[in-house]
């Protein structure tokens, strides 16, 4: 096997007049994590797809651990584990008779099946519940268990595709942990997700994708500095102080104002100087602000500055349950 776990070249794919996946080159060395950090429509599980032989290309290669996805699925698939969008786990068997289910369908030796069950059920905190029928669990339950049940064969490389989104921030946050651990042991994974927090999380590089193409990538560190360092933000009493703050600050940075109509932000470079002026420059005109942040960009920002929409442009499916974005333009949601 070389260094790259997986590698992607000018890999295309439509469906009818839609081009789902257009011109994609990637990565991953052994024992790293790429994020694929990208919003609805944007190509993630096209890509999945391919890369974990479900669906074929219509153009470019791709391998996987060495072996060519197209002209070798059956190889690929031994030394891969993927866990989809949707938990994919039988509602009507118990959580222990799912991962035995796979254990065989993966040809695993009977003897080792029993045991390997278990220390998963263990290991993903489900011993417990191991014996109930899947369809009483938590939908963070049935996550964990879709991990669990991608693992059941001890493959080296693992593709998850959003595999937080619909939790809670407990759930999200437990299942982080254990995603954190099968990386620490030397996992190489490809994680696809609409969360710029779970990226920066969980990734070493991070690829922005929208309409198929990838339009960044670096670590979540460099694309955060691609924005220039520091954000402040000021939230004043009503649109018309907002407006006429915004018009002052223009002086110390970028300004903008949000979403909720109230808050500017200004996007600076040295923050220590700007916070400064920032007070001087609204006290000289009168405006009291509600409150005043300094923060590091986030994975939002840069979203929104790439792509001039945000990042999250659809799913109500899991409205409430979001992470806490500090994105520019969000303030409305996050309230
Ligand atoms: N089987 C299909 N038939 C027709 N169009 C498809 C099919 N699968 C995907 N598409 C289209 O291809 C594009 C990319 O879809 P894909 O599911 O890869 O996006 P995604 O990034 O996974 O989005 P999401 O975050 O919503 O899961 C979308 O425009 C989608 O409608
Ligand atoms: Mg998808």
């Amino acid at each position: 096997m070389s260094d790259a776990a997986i590698q992607v070249q000018d890999l295309g794919k439509r469906f009818g007049d839609i081009v789902a996946v257009d011109g994609v080159n990637l990565e991953v060395p052994a024992g790293t994590v790429l994020g694929l950090l990208g919003p609805n429509g944007a190509g993630k599980t096209t890509i999945v797809r391919i890369l974990t032989t479900i669906l074929r290309s219509d153009s470019g290669t791709a391998t996987v651990g060495g072996h060519d996805v197209a002209r070798n699925p059956d190889a690929v698939r031994t030394i891969i584990g993927l866990a989809g969008q949707y938990a994919a786990v039988d509602g009507n068997l118990t959580g222990r008779e799912n991962l035995r289910m796979v254990g065989r369908l993966t040809h695993q030796r009977k003897a080792v099946i029993g045991p390997r069950a278990d220390e998963l059920l263990d290991r993903f905190g489900l011993a417990d519940a191991a014996d109930r029928p899947v369809r009483t669990y938590s939908g963070g339950m049935r996550r964990r268990l879709d991990l669990a049940a991608a693992l059941v064969h001890k493959p080296p490389i693992l593709f998850l595709d959003e595999p937080t989104t619909g939790l809670d921030p407990r759930g999200r946050n437990d299942l982080w942990t254990v995603i954190g651990e099968l990386v620490a042991d030397g996992m190489t994974l490809l994680l696809t997700t609409q969360y710029l927090e779970e990226a920066e999380r969980l990734a070493n590089r991070v690829m922005v994708i929208d309409g198929g193409k990838v339009i960044a990538e670096g670590t979540p560190e460099e694309l955060k500095h691609r924005l220039g360092s520091t954000i402040i933000e000021v939230r004043l009493a009503d649109a018309a102080a907002a407006e006429r703050a915004r018009g002052r600050l223009e002086s110390v940075g970028t300004a903008e104002v949000l979403d909720d109509g109230r808050t500017v932000a200004l996007t600076v470079g040295d923050a220590g100087r700007a916070v400064l002026e920032v007070v001087r420059t609204l006290d000289a005109a009168g405006l009291t602000p509600e409150w005043l942040t300094v923060r590091e960009p986030t994975l939002d920002d840069v979203f929104l500055q790439l792509t001039g929409h945000k990042a999250e442009d659809a799913p109500a499916a899991d409205e409430g349950a979001e992470p806490a974005r500090a994105g520019r333009g969000r303030k409305r949601g996050a309230a």
